[in-house]
Protein backbone atom coordinates (compact mmCIF):
# COMPACT_ATOMS: atom_id res chain seq x y z
CA UNK A 1 0.00 0.00 0.00
CA UNK A 2 1.24 3.58 -0.63
CA UNK A 3 2.96 5.04 2.17
CA UNK A 4 0.77 8.68 2.40
CA UNK A 5 3.03 11.81 1.36
CA UNK A 6 4.15 14.16 3.87
CA UNK A 7 6.11 17.62 3.54
CA UNK A 8 7.88 18.51 6.22
CA UNK A 9 8.75 22.64 6.05
CA UNK A 10 12.08 22.38 7.65
CA UNK A 11 14.38 20.12 9.27
CA UNK A 12 13.10 18.97 12.30
CA UNK A 13 15.56 17.02 14.96
CA UNK A 14 15.96 12.81 14.30
CA UNK A 15 13.73 11.97 17.47
CA UNK A 16 10.56 13.25 15.69
CA UNK A 17 11.92 12.98 11.79
CA UNK A 18 12.39 9.08 12.06
CA UNK A 19 9.29 8.38 13.85
CA UNK A 20 7.52 10.16 10.63
CA UNK A 21 10.01 8.21 8.15
CA UNK A 22 9.04 5.43 9.19
CA UNK A 23 5.26 5.65 7.96
CA UNK A 24 5.69 8.19 5.28
CA UNK A 25 7.34 8.96 2.40
CA UNK A 26 8.51 12.61 3.34
CA UNK A 27 9.72 15.34 1.87
CA UNK A 28 11.81 17.64 3.75
CA UNK A 29 12.49 21.20 3.08
CA UNK A 30 16.43 21.25 3.29
CA UNK A 31 17.29 25.22 3.21
CA UNK A 32 18.18 26.81 6.47
CA UNK A 33 15.28 29.72 5.49
CA UNK A 34 11.57 29.02 4.59
CA UNK A 35 10.19 27.74 1.78
CA UNK A 36 8.20 30.91 -0.22
CA UNK A 37 4.60 30.81 0.06
CA UNK A 38 4.21 29.97 -3.39
CA UNK A 39 6.76 26.93 -3.01
CA UNK A 40 4.57 25.61 0.17
CA UNK A 41 1.60 25.73 -1.72
CA UNK A 42 3.05 23.60 -4.70
CA UNK A 43 4.63 21.23 -2.14
CA UNK A 44 1.39 20.81 0.05
CA UNK A 45 -0.70 19.90 -3.32
CA UNK A 46 -0.11 16.42 -3.02
CA UNK A 47 0.42 15.80 0.46
CA UNK A 48 -1.85 14.26 3.37
CA UNK A 49 0.24 15.43 5.90
CA UNK A 50 1.78 18.72 6.59
CA UNK A 51 4.57 19.63 9.15
CA UNK A 52 4.56 23.91 9.49
CA UNK A 53 6.70 26.03 11.52
CA UNK A 54 5.75 29.51 12.90
CA UNK A 55 7.22 30.97 9.91
CA UNK A 56 5.45 29.01 7.48
CA UNK A 57 1.85 30.84 6.75
CA UNK A 58 -0.88 28.45 6.53
CA UNK A 59 -3.68 30.13 4.82
CA UNK A 60 -7.51 29.39 2.97
CA UNK A 61 -5.13 29.47 0.03
CA UNK A 62 -2.79 26.85 0.76
CA UNK A 63 -5.69 24.70 2.21
CA UNK A 64 -7.54 24.62 -1.21
CA UNK A 65 -4.76 23.93 -2.99
CA UNK A 66 -4.05 20.43 -1.04
CA UNK A 67 -7.09 18.27 -1.63
CA UNK A 68 -5.69 15.35 -0.21
CA UNK A 69 -4.72 17.18 3.18
CA UNK A 70 -5.69 15.52 6.06
CA UNK A 71 -3.46 17.14 9.26
CA UNK A 72 -1.24 20.19 9.57
CA UNK A 73 1.23 19.41 12.49
CA UNK A 74 2.74 22.81 13.92
CA UNK A 75 6.47 22.41 15.35
CA UNK A 76 5.21 24.90 18.01
CA UNK A 77 2.70 25.78 20.41
CA UNK A 78 1.79 29.26 19.08
CA UNK A 79 -0.45 28.54 16.35
CA UNK A 80 -0.69 32.51 15.02
CA UNK A 81 0.80 31.37 11.28
CA UNK A 82 -2.06 29.17 11.00
CA UNK A 83 -5.79 30.27 9.78
CA UNK A 84 -7.37 27.96 12.15
CA UNK A 85 -11.12 29.04 11.07
CA UNK A 86 -10.00 28.20 7.63
CA UNK A 87 -8.30 25.01 8.96
CA UNK A 88 -11.88 24.01 11.00
CA UNK A 89 -14.12 25.03 7.71
CA UNK A 90 -12.39 22.53 5.86
CA UNK A 91 -12.10 19.78 8.50
CA UNK A 92 -8.19 19.88 8.99
CA UNK A 93 -7.15 19.32 12.16
CA UNK A 94 -4.00 21.13 13.18
CA UNK A 95 -1.57 20.02 16.28
CA UNK A 96 0.59 21.69 18.18
CA UNK A 97 3.12 21.31 20.52
CA UNK A 98 2.10 22.93 24.34
CA UNK A 99 3.65 21.36 27.32
CA UNK A 100 7.10 20.60 25.74
CA UNK A 101 8.68 23.65 26.08
CA UNK A 102 7.18 25.09 28.67
CA UNK A 103 10.05 25.34 31.32
CA UNK A 104 12.84 26.04 28.77
CA UNK A 105 10.55 29.18 27.91
CA UNK A 106 10.40 30.16 31.41
CA UNK A 107 13.67 29.85 32.08
CA UNK A 108 14.74 32.18 29.04
CA UNK A 109 11.85 34.46 30.14
CA UNK A 110 13.89 34.50 33.84
CA UNK A 111 17.03 34.70 31.76
CA UNK A 112 15.63 38.33 29.63
CA UNK A 113 14.50 39.51 32.85
CA UNK A 114 17.54 39.18 34.76
CA UNK A 115 19.87 40.07 32.36
CA UNK A 116 17.83 43.34 31.62
CA UNK A 117 17.22 43.91 35.47
CA UNK A 118 21.24 44.39 36.13
CA UNK A 119 22.22 45.12 32.60
CA UNK A 120 23.97 42.16 31.52
CA UNK A 121 23.98 42.95 27.51
CA UNK A 122 24.72 46.64 28.28
CA UNK A 123 27.66 46.15 30.71
CA UNK A 124 29.42 43.17 28.96
CA UNK A 125 29.50 44.95 25.63
CA UNK A 126 30.63 47.85 27.60
CA UNK A 127 33.45 45.25 28.72
CA UNK A 128 34.56 44.54 25.68
CA UNK A 129 34.76 47.99 24.49
CA UNK A 130 37.46 48.78 26.74
CA UNK A 131 34.65 51.23 28.42
CA UNK A 132 35.91 49.04 32.02
CA UNK A 133 37.49 51.69 33.44
CA UNK A 134 37.84 50.22 37.28
CA UNK A 135 35.09 49.25 40.05
CA UNK A 136 32.96 52.12 40.18
CA UNK A 137 30.55 52.37 42.87
CA UNK A 138 27.55 53.85 40.69
CA UNK A 139 28.62 51.57 37.45
CA UNK A 140 25.95 50.09 36.22
CA UNK A 141 23.40 50.21 38.86
CA UNK A 142 20.21 47.76 38.16
CA UNK A 143 17.23 46.77 39.89
CA UNK A 144 16.93 44.19 42.98
CA UNK A 145 14.40 40.96 42.21
CA UNK A 146 13.92 39.49 45.76
CA UNK A 147 10.50 40.62 47.08
CA UNK A 148 9.01 42.28 44.16
CA UNK A 149 6.04 42.01 42.33
CA UNK A 150 5.46 40.44 38.91
CA UNK A 151 3.01 40.71 36.42
CA UNK A 152 1.87 38.11 34.31
CA UNK A 153 0.19 38.66 31.72
CA UNK A 154 -1.36 35.39 30.43
CA UNK A 155 -1.11 32.63 33.23
CA UNK A 156 -1.26 29.85 31.23
CA UNK A 157 1.24 26.59 31.30
CA UNK A 158 4.38 29.36 30.62
CA UNK A 159 3.63 31.83 32.86
CA UNK A 160 2.79 29.76 35.76
CA UNK A 161 6.19 27.97 35.11
CA UNK A 162 7.71 31.80 35.34
CA UNK A 163 6.22 32.78 38.23
CA UNK A 164 7.31 29.89 40.10
CA UNK A 165 10.55 30.34 39.46
CA UNK A 166 10.39 33.90 40.48
CA UNK A 167 8.09 33.39 43.64
CA UNK A 168 10.23 30.27 44.64
CA UNK A 169 13.76 32.07 43.87
CA UNK A 170 12.98 35.58 44.64
CA UNK A 171 9.86 35.37 46.95
CA UNK A 172 8.13 37.67 44.46
CA UNK A 173 4.46 38.69 44.89
CA UNK A 174 2.50 37.81 41.65
CA UNK A 175 -0.14 39.08 40.40
CA UNK A 176 -1.73 38.29 36.79
CA UNK A 177 -4.06 38.64 34.23
CA UNK A 178 -6.06 35.78 32.46
CA UNK A 179 -9.33 35.12 31.06
CA UNK A 180 -10.56 33.67 34.39
CA UNK A 181 -8.85 33.40 37.76
CA UNK A 182 -6.28 30.36 38.04
CA UNK A 183 -6.90 28.83 41.49
CA UNK A 184 -3.58 26.79 41.40
CA UNK A 185 -1.57 30.20 40.82
CA UNK A 186 -3.86 31.53 43.55
CA UNK A 187 -3.25 28.27 45.98
CA UNK A 188 0.57 27.66 45.05
CA UNK A 189 1.85 31.51 44.11
CA UNK A 190 -0.46 32.78 46.45
CA UNK A 191 -1.40 34.86 43.05
CA UNK A 192 -3.22 37.81 42.48
CA UNK A 193 -5.98 38.56 39.74
CA UNK A 194 -5.85 41.47 38.25
CA UNK A 195 -6.67 43.68 35.58
CA UNK A 196 -4.37 44.53 33.49
CA UNK A 197 -4.28 48.35 34.49
CA UNK A 198 -3.82 47.20 38.44
CA UNK A 199 -0.88 44.87 36.65
CA UNK A 200 1.09 47.29 35.22
CA UNK A 201 0.76 50.45 37.94
CA UNK A 202 1.83 47.52 40.46
CA UNK A 203 4.19 45.39 39.10
CA UNK A 204 8.02 45.88 39.51
CA UNK A 205 8.39 43.28 36.47
CA UNK A 206 5.93 42.24 33.45
CA UNK A 207 6.52 38.98 31.59
CA UNK A 208 4.18 38.67 28.52
CA UNK A 209 3.16 34.84 27.89
CA UNK A 210 -0.23 35.60 26.15
CA UNK A 211 -1.47 34.29 23.27
CA UNK A 212 -1.24 35.98 20.12
CA UNK A 213 -4.91 37.04 18.85
CA UNK A 214 -7.10 39.65 17.20
CA UNK A 215 -7.68 41.14 21.09
CA UNK A 216 -4.17 40.79 22.63
CA UNK A 217 -2.24 41.94 19.43
CA UNK A 218 -0.72 45.30 20.00
CA UNK A 219 -1.81 45.41 24.04
CA UNK A 220 1.41 47.24 24.93
CA UNK A 221 2.18 50.60 23.71
CA UNK A 222 2.39 53.96 24.98
CA UNK A 223 -0.35 54.37 27.14
CA UNK A 224 0.56 50.52 28.19
CA UNK A 225 4.19 51.96 29.13
CA UNK A 226 3.05 54.88 30.53
CA UNK A 227 1.17 53.14 33.33
CA UNK A 228 3.63 51.14 34.14
CA UNK A 229 7.06 51.78 36.75
CA UNK A 230 9.54 54.04 35.79
CA UNK A 231 11.85 51.35 37.14
CA UNK A 232 9.62 48.57 35.61
CA UNK A 233 11.30 45.73 33.71
CA UNK A 234 9.24 44.50 30.80
CA UNK A 235 9.71 40.91 29.19
CA UNK A 236 8.44 39.28 25.96
CA UNK A 237 8.81 36.57 25.51
CA UNK A 238 5.08 35.22 23.61
CA UNK A 239 5.04 36.99 20.06
CA UNK A 240 6.25 40.22 18.48
CA UNK A 241 2.95 41.58 17.59
CA UNK A 242 1.63 41.86 21.20
CA UNK A 243 4.06 44.74 21.38
CA UNK A 244 3.91 48.49 19.28
CA UNK A 245 7.66 48.20 19.06
CA UNK A 246 8.16 52.23 18.20
CA UNK A 247 6.14 53.13 21.48
CA UNK A 248 8.36 50.46 23.64
CA UNK A 249 11.23 51.98 22.10
CA UNK A 250 10.25 55.19 23.14
CA UNK A 251 9.37 54.33 26.30
CA UNK A 252 12.82 52.98 26.68
CA UNK A 253 14.84 56.01 25.33
CA UNK A 254 12.88 58.41 27.51
CA UNK A 255 13.07 56.60 30.98
CA UNK A 256 9.30 55.99 30.80
CA UNK A 257 10.32 52.07 32.09
CA UNK A 258 13.64 50.92 33.06
CA UNK A 259 14.61 48.37 31.00
CA UNK A 260 13.51 45.30 28.49
CA UNK A 261 14.05 41.88 27.57
CA UNK A 262 12.75 40.66 24.22
CA UNK A 263 12.80 37.23 22.64
CA UNK A 264 9.94 38.33 20.21
CA UNK A 265 10.06 40.67 17.96
CA UNK A 266 8.13 41.73 15.03
CA UNK A 267 9.26 41.72 12.20
CA UNK A 268 11.45 38.48 12.67
CA UNK A 269 14.08 38.75 12.23
CA UNK A 270 14.72 42.03 13.28
CA UNK A 271 16.43 43.81 10.89
CA UNK A 272 20.26 44.61 12.34
CA UNK A 273 19.36 48.49 12.12
CA UNK A 274 16.28 48.50 14.08
CA UNK A 275 16.46 50.81 16.67
CA UNK A 276 15.75 48.78 19.65
CA UNK A 277 19.19 47.33 19.02
CA UNK A 278 20.43 50.74 19.54
CA UNK A 279 18.93 51.30 23.28
CA UNK A 280 21.42 49.90 25.71
CA UNK A 281 18.55 49.17 28.20
CA UNK A 282 17.30 46.33 25.46
CA UNK A 283 18.22 42.90 25.72
CA UNK A 284 17.51 40.97 22.80
CA UNK A 285 17.43 37.54 21.61
CA UNK A 286 16.35 35.56 18.67
CA UNK A 287 13.31 33.61 19.52
CA UNK A 288 15.21 31.22 21.18
CA UNK A 289 13.02 30.14 23.84
CA UNK A 290 12.65 26.37 23.08
CA UNK A 291 16.23 25.91 22.21
CA UNK A 292 17.64 23.39 24.18
CA UNK A 293 18.44 20.16 22.64
CA UNK A 294 16.02 18.35 24.96
CA UNK A 295 12.97 20.33 24.36
CA UNK A 296 13.45 20.78 20.58
CA UNK A 297 13.41 16.85 20.47
CA UNK A 298 10.11 16.99 22.73
CA UNK A 299 9.20 18.96 20.42
CA UNK A 300 9.62 17.16 17.25
CA UNK A 301 8.20 13.74 19.05
CA UNK A 302 4.39 15.50 19.66
CA UNK A 303 4.81 17.20 16.21
CA UNK A 304 5.19 13.50 14.86
CA UNK A 305 2.59 12.02 16.92
CA UNK A 306 -0.05 14.46 15.83
CA UNK A 307 1.36 13.99 12.29
CA UNK A 308 1.31 9.96 12.10
CA UNK A 309 -2.69 10.01 14.18
CA UNK A 310 -3.75 13.04 11.27
CA UNK A 311 -2.48 11.19 8.53
CA UNK A 312 -4.00 7.67 9.77
CA UNK A 313 -7.31 9.71 10.34
CA UNK A 314 -6.81 9.13 14.48
CA UNK A 315 -7.76 12.16 16.64
CA UNK A 316 -4.89 14.34 17.11
CA UNK A 317 -3.31 13.94 20.78
CA UNK A 318 -3.07 17.72 20.85
CA UNK A 319 -5.46 19.59 19.14
CA UNK A 320 -6.34 23.46 18.79
CA UNK A 321 -9.44 23.09 16.84
CA UNK A 322 -11.30 20.07 18.37
CA UNK A 323 -14.50 21.00 16.53
CA UNK A 324 -13.12 19.64 13.41
CA UNK A 325 -14.24 16.62 15.61
CA UNK A 326 -17.37 17.50 15.83
CA UNK A 327 -19.85 15.81 13.80
CA UNK A 328 -22.41 17.81 11.00
C1 LIG B 1 7.52 29.18 19.83
O1 LIG B 1 7.49 30.37 19.83
C2 LIG B 1 6.37 28.35 19.90
O2 LIG B 1 5.23 28.85 19.80
O3 LIG B 1 6.54 27.12 20.02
Amino acid sequence: MARPQVFVARRIPDAGLQLIEAECDVEVWPKRLPPSPEILREKARSCVGLVSLLTDRIDAALLDAAPKLRVVSNFAVGVNNIDLAAATARKIPVGNTPGALTDATADIAVTLLLAAARRLGESSLDARAGRWLTWEPLGWLGRDLAGRTLGVVGMGRIGFATAKRLHGGWGMKVLYTARQPKPDADRELGARHVDLETLLAESDFVSVHADLNPTTKGMFGAAEFAKMKRTAVFVNTARGPHVDQPALANALRTGTIFAAGLDVTEPEPLPPEHELYSLPNCVIAPHIASATVDTRNAMATLCARNLLAGVKGERLPHCVNPAVYETQ
